[in-house]
C-alpha cells in the first residue's frame, strides 16, 4: 500500500493581526470587525455545529446538490486534477469530491492552523493514494501557493457560500485572485447561497439552540483570551437580520447597557444598543453571481440548484467554451 503523503506550508496569522483589526474596528464608525476573526479553534468548532443545525439549510442543501451532480462534475473536470479547497474543513463535501473526481493532489487552505492540520491529516490517512498539502493562509489577501505538480490543472473548491461573507467589491477582487490561481486551464467549483424568503434566512441565523449567538460572541472571547482585554462577554447580545436593500444577512454584537472595554491599553465606551458589526452574508440570484464571475474573468459552465431554489453550486471555467443551451439544472 502507498505510504500516506502530507506536506505543510505557511503559518497562522499572528495575534498582531487580530489586535490591529480590533483597535481599528472599534475606533471607526460604524464599529466593525471582519468575520475572518471568528475562526480560531473554538470558532471553527462552533461553525461545524452550525452546519448541523436544523435551521441552517446551506450545508445539507449544498451537500445534496454535490451528491446529485458528482458524476456530471467528474465528466466536466476529469481525473488527475489538483484540487484546492478554500476554507478547508468541510470534510464531508471534500470526501465526496475526492471519490468522484480522483484528483492527483489535494491542498486544503485555511486560516485556522490547528483545525487545518487536523482535517488534512485525517484526509491523508483515509486516502493514501492522494498527495495532500495543508496550506495555512488567509485567502482574503494575496497568498502564494506552492507548485504541486508539473503542468497541473487546478480546480479550486470554495464551498459553503463563504463568498457571501465578502463585500461585493471584495468578492470581485477575491474571484479575480482565484482566477489567477486557477491559471488559464483550470476552474472553480463554488457554492453560493440564493436570495429567498427572509423568514427562512432569519431562522438560519437565529437558531433556537443559540449556537450562532455563541459563534458570534466567541469573537469577544478571543479578544479576551488573546489580547488580554477586560470586557464582559455577556454584556453583548447576538443580533442577526435580513437587510433587503443590499440583499444580505447582517450580524452584530449589541451592547446590553453602558459599558467600557479595555484592549491593548485603549478604552472603548459603549452605550446601550451600540453595535459591533461582525458579519455580512450576501445572498445572490444566479444572474447576479454570473455577472460577478464573468467580471472576474471566469466562464460559467454549469449551475445546479436544489428543488426549492435555496442554494446553488456553480462550475466556472478559466477556459471559454461554446455557449450551451442549458447551463442551469434544478435537481
Ligand atoms: C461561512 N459563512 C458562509 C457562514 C454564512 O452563512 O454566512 C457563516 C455563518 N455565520 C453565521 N452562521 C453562519
Amino acid at each position: 500500500m502507498k505510504k500516506q503523503s502530507i506536506r505543510f506550508h505557511g503559518t497562522a496569522p499572528s495575534p498582531q493581526c487580530l489586535g490591529d483589526a480590533v483597535l481599528q474596528g472599534l475606533t471607526r464608525r460604524p464599529r466593525r470587525i471582519s468575520p475572518k476573526f471568528f475562526y480560531d479553534e473554538e470558532g471553527s468548532r462552533l461553525f461545524d455545529a452550525i452546519c448541523d443545525l436544523p435551521e441552517y439549510y446551506p450545508t445539507r442543501t449544498e451537500m445534496g446538490i454535490l451528491q446529485a451532480c458528482a458524476m456530471e462534475l467528474s465528466g466536466l473536470i476529469g481525473k488527475d486534477a489538483t484540487l484546492i479547497e478554500l476554507g478547508s474543513g468541510a470534510s464531508r463535501k471534500i470526501r465526496l469530491l475526492l471519490e468522484a473526481l480522483r484528483p492527483r493532489h489535494y491542498a486544503g487552505l485555511d486560516i485556522s492552523q490547528a483545525f487545518l492540520h487536523d482535517s488534512v491529516s485525517r484526509l491523508a490517512r483515509d486516502y493514501p493514494w492522494l498527495e495532500t498539502h495543508a496550506v495555512c493562509a488567509d485567502f482574503s489577501e494575496e497568498f502564494d501557493l506552492p507548485i504541486f505538480a508539473e503542468s497541473e490543472r487546478r480546480v479550486l473548491f470554495f464551498p459553503g457560500s463563504t463568498i457571501g461573507n465578502f463585500e461585493p467589491h471584495d468578492a470581485l477582487t477575491l474571484l479575480q485572485r482565484l482566477r489567477r490561481v486557477a491559471q488559464p486551464n483550470g476552474g472553480l467549483l463554488i457554492g453560493v447561497d440564493l436570495k429567498k424568503d427572509p423568514r427562512i434566512l432569519h431562522d438560519a441565523y437565529n437558531d433556537s439552540q443559540g449556537i450562532t449567538a455563541a459563534f458570534n460572541r466567541n469573537l469577544l472571547k478571543r479578544i479576551l483570551r488573546e489580547l488580554g482585554a477586560t470586557l464582559n462577554v455577556d454584556g453583548f447580545q447576538h443580533r442577526a437580520f435580513y437587510n433587503g436593500g443590499p440583499g444580505r444577512i447582517e450580524i452584530h454584537l449589541v451592547s446590553r447597557g453602558r459599558q467600557d472595554i479595555h484592549v491593548l491599553g485603549r478604552r472603548f465606551s459603549f452605550e446601550r444598543g451600540d453595535s459591533i458589526h461582525t458579519e455580512n452574508s450576501y445572498k445572490y440570484s444566479i444572474e447576479q453571481f454570473h455577472a460577478l464571475a464573468r467580471a472576474a474573468g471566469f466562464h460559467p459552465r454549469r449551475v445546479w440548484t436544489d428543488s426549492a431554489d435555496l442554494f446553488s453550486v456553480h462550475y466556472l471555467s478559466s477556459v471559454p467554451s461554446k455557449p450551451h443551451a442549458r447551463i442551469i439544472s434544478r435537481l
